[in-house]
């Protein structure tokens, strides 16, 4: 096991139930944002979104309680997330979770019709390879940032995440992209157009790829 994926699966498992949902430092107005966006696109048809890095699938209850019309499969490597998400879902059949490596531009991630970053491109090794990934299996690709790119040079971190269970905290990556770096990536899968949308005072920003 990778040390990013034991990372990610070291939640402690009444942690994982309410990570990025109650503990952690989720940023409301982005996710918000992220629920109009769908809308603007979808309008009330039913649509399917492919969730990378879906933690332990709090977006899915969120964008319910919006009103959204979605099919949901969420993709994540972190064991103890992925237990909590589908404990919480149980009974839900229009949503599924799959113990997946997004950056595994080879693996058979099935099709949707929009793959969905959140707070997730920057968490990667490979972001180019997981992009065209995604590519393969959606028309539309959405990136809800951080820390959006900048004008600035390419950052790479080693970050500590407290994963709440009273230990030590443990170690993942994040990154900064810089705008040449993310141009790049972009211009590799593909992407004919960014829509930026960002609420305003606010440091997130979600992108929407069309290609
Ligand atoms: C900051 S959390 C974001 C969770 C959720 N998307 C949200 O917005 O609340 C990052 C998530 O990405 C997952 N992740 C990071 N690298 C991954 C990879 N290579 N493959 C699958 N999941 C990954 C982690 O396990 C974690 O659930």
């Amino acid at each position: 096991m990778s040390v990013v994926k034991e990372s990610w699966s070291s939640f402690d498992s009444n942690i994982a139930k309410i990570y990025l949902d109650g503990f952690g430092h989720p940023s409301d107005r982005s996710k918000h944002l992220m629920a109009s966006v769908l809308i603007e696109i979808f309008g009330g048809k039913e649509f399917h979104l492919a969730d990378f890095g879906c933690g332990n699938g709090h977006l899915y209850r969120f964008f319910r309680e919006r009103g959204l019309n979605l099919r949901y499969t969420g993709y994540d490597f972190s064991t103890s997330l992925l237990e909590a998400a589908r404990e919480r879902y149980a009974d839900d059949d229009k949503a599924a979770f799959l113990e997946r490596d997004i950056q595994d531009p080879t693996a058979d991630l099935g099709n949707a019709d929009i793959v969905l970053y959140s707070h997730v491109l920057e968490m990667l090794e490979a972001p180019g390879a997981s992009l065209t990934a995604a590519r393969k299996m959606a028309p539309r690709i959405m990136i809800r940032f951080f820390q959006p790119p900048a004008d600035g040079f390419d950052l790479v971190e080693i970050r500590m995440l407290d994963v709440g269970n009273g230990e030590a905290e443990v170690p993942y990556l994040r990154r900064s992209f810089s705008i040449d770096h993310y141009n790049l990536l972009l211009s590799k899968t593909g992407c004919t157009s960014v829509d930026v949308h960002q609420v305003a005072g606010d440091v997130d920003q979600v992108h929407i790829l069309n290609f």
